[in-house]
């Protein structure tokens, strides 16, 4: 079945409590944690301060996406805030491995992910060490951009690269996931769904989420 993860990103920040009680309501698989740091995109969102707070008031497991610059310099404040999975850009890191064994030194999950023009060949030879892969389906930065159409080819490759592993490696995707496209994202092979927009978008984000996770 598919997981979803909504994305904080497109919640009321003046009212974590209440986005995160109905975040529960509706059942959802993790919390998407976007953090950006204004320089390796061009935004600026939240660090491990907040997030260490928000991990105080539910149990839902965190996802965090990392979008900064050389972020080996932080995993371990991220893992110290509550991460539970931390997902860091092959674009960001220039020894992608040795950040991904600082993640797995924490025990914590570790994911990798790769921007729209970055080719799945990039993380061919890591695949034995990462927990799970990041299809962005929009160039990172920001909520509320169109899914980019090229990137479902790239979706249904790295199901069939995941496939050949045997392992039991996530394959999300993040960007412009709404309720009409999530059907042919599932269908091309990804097992879990950030969705920003389409959940905080909608009048009733508890039946949204339901309804994401009911596809
Ligand atoms: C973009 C973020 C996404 C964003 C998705 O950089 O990584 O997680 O919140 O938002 P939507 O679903 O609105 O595209
Ligand atoms: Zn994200």
């Amino acid at each position: 079945m598919v997981k979803i993860a909504p994305s904080l990103l497109s919640a009321d920040f003046a009212d974590l409590s209440k986005e995160i009680r109905k975040m529960e309501n509706g059942n959802a698989d993790y919390i998407h944690l976007d953090v950006m740091d204004g320089i390796y995109v061009p935004n600026i969102t939240f660090g491990p301060p907040v997030i260490k707070k928000l991990r105080k008031i539910t149990d839902i497991p965190f996802d965090v996406h990392l979008m900064i610059d050389r972020p080996e310099r932080y995993i371990e404040e991220f893992v110290d805030a509550g991460a539970d999975i931390i997902t860091v850009h092959q674009e960001s890191t220039t020894h992608l491995h040795r950040t991904i064994q600082i993640i797995k030194s924490f025990g914590v999950k570790a994911g990798v992910t790769l921007n729209p023009a970055t080719t799945l060949s990039t993380i061919e030879y890591i695949l034995d060490d990462i927990d799970l892969i990041l299809i962005m389906t929009v160039n990172p930065g920001f909520g509320g951009q169109s899914f980019i159409p090229a990137m479902k080819e790239k979706i249904s490759d790295a199901r069939s690269m995941i496939d050949k592993t045997k392992r039991d490696i996530i394959l999300q995707v993040d960007g412009g996931i709404k309720l009409e496209n999530a059907k042919e994202i599932i269908e091309l092979g990804g097992d879990l769904l950030v969705v920003g927009s389409g959940i905080f978008g909608a009048e009733d984000v508890e039946k949204r989420i339901k309804e994401f996770k009911s596809l």
